[in-house]
């Protein structure tokens, strides 16, 4: 089986050296561990029961998905945000050369990329997944308005060409999907949008993709368990460490992957990290103005681009490098050009041994640089593993928001975006809103220019 392994030493241990955190800071830091661990325990945070309670719902998922298999030919995931990020990163991870269904997920509204998209398919063998958990976030209503529009156009019933993820039954999807007679599956009332890819969110595009849902799950229920421990626990050792880092000007907490295939486990952890943390107040209401800014980047690629600021720019920057330990395929690279002293050393090499050393070199680079880092390898990539990731960081992003004291599972901010978009498109009921946003002072012209 898989596992994970979480190397803390580039930030704490002997190795770490100037760049490590301090014993006192981490002594310091003991009776927020320990409020942490009592809140994880004490707290019903419906996040931790989808790795071990959803058993009917899976055996629906995976009669729907061998469904869609066998009658289509397109999976087109319309959401964003949390009802889109997981089900992209899931696939990246796991998508294999045999797929035999051609899998979108639409997380925009941009004109040119929806034209392309939408005008490529044959609707006929297309079935649409519209994801939302409100039921009401604009760029998704917009686009399962079009989706409906085309499949009415050509005369096809809605009931066969969509799918509805939502809640049970508030917001406006439930409602369409009631008149219109749409499978639906439902996302728990007490999982958000960033905590939901292992419910229907991302089960049934991962299970219509041919992944192993179930191996997910384990993955994560495992994941679980590690993470409840008192000691020798990663998720609260790697949000403790994030935290101390916050309150000392570790403003930004960088994700480095050195695999494409996790390339999108950094975009789905920037939204966790990000809209989970990046809190105004606590839960006493002080202003806080907590979080700290995911970066995301690549490895090798950005190091030949960001690197250079992360080693010499501001240390401002904590950085957890993705390893693979084993990769699905591999690939040599050939003896040629053997009169070139200077490249002969490549050769007969395997790429994944270059792009470990890659990594080493990275991360022994901070080191020297003073920039704390950790490790997470997974000895595979398989369903398991990604399970397993994604559950460590939901669960190191809840320790983390017990020990800021705030509420890790609202979006305040995202929502005022929400309302001023319903103001700006003339929604009924946002009069207000508009009038608000109206009389904010006009824009200076002096500071326009072509
Ligand atoms: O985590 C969240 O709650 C948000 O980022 C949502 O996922 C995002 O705003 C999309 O919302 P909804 O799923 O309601 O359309």
């Amino acid at each position: 089986m898989s596992k994970l392994i979480f190397d803390f030493n580039n930030a704490v241990g002997k190795t770490a050296g100037p760049c490590g955190f301090s014993e006192k800071e981490l002594e310091d830091a003991q009776r927020m561990l320990e409020a942490a661990h009592d809140a994880m325990d004490s707290k019903a945070m419906g996040f931790r029961r989808l790795p071990t309670a959803q058993d009917d719902l899976l055996a629906d998922i995976e009669t729907t998905a061998g469904d869609i298999r066998q009658r289509y030919d397109n999976f087109v995931v319309l959401g964003i945000g949390g009802s889109a990020l997981g089900p992209i990163a899931v696939h990246q991870a796991l998508f294999a050369d045999d797929a035999d269904i051609n899998f979108f997920v639409e997380d925009n509204i941009d004109p040119v990329r929806l034209a392309r998209v939408f005008g490529g398919l044959d609707l006929g063998k297309t079935m649409f997944n519209v994801i939302t958990k409100s039921g009401k976030t604009s760029e998704t209503m917009a686009q399962l308005m079009a989706a409906a529009g085309m499949l009415q156009e050509v005369g096809l019933p809605l009931d066969e060409h969509i799918i509805a993820t939502t809640d049970k039954q508030n917001g406006n999807l439930a409602r369409i999907a009631r008149e219109e007679g749409l499978k639906t599956l439902v996302i728990p009332d007490d999982v958000g949008g960033r905590f939901s890819e292992l419910t229907p969110v991302g089960l049934l595009p991962a299970a219509v993709c041919g992944y192993d849902i179930r191996a997910m799950l384990r993955g994560a229920a495992d994941m679980d368990a590690i993470c409840a421990r008192r000691e020798n626990n990663p998720a609260a050792t790697y949000a403790l460490l994030h935290v101390i880092g916050m309150k000392k000007g570790l403003s930004i907490s960088v994700m480095l992957p050195y695999a494409d295939s996790l390339k999108y486990m950094s975009d789905w952890y920037a939204q966790i990290w990000a809209e989970s943390l990046g809190k105004r107040t606590n839960l006493a209401g002080e202003e806080v103005f907590c979080g700290q800014t995911p970066v995301k980047a690549l490895g090798a690629t950005d190091q030949h681009s960001q690197i250079q600021l992360y080693t010499e720019g501001p240390a401002d920057k904590i950085i957890t490098f993705l390893r693979v330990e084993t990769f699905s395929r591999d690939l040599d690279i050939p003896k040629a050009f053997a009169y070139v002293d200077d490249i002969a050393f490549l050769g007969g090499r395997a790429f994944s041994e270059l792009l470990d050393a890659e990594r080493s070199a990275t991360e022994y680079a901070l080191l020297r640089a003073g920039r704390p880092s950790i490790t997470i390898t997974l000895s595979e990539v398989d369903a398991y593993s990604v399970g397993a990731l994604l559950y460590f960081f939901e669960m190191a992003t809840a320790y983390a928001g017990e020990m800021l004291d705030i509420n890790t599972f609202d979006q305040p901010g995202v929502e005022e975006g929400k309302l001023a978009t319903f103001a700006l498109m003339g929604k009924p009921g946002f009069e207000e809103k508009k009038a608000e946003m109206d009389a904010r002072p006009q824009k200076d012209e002096a500071w326009i220019m072509e």
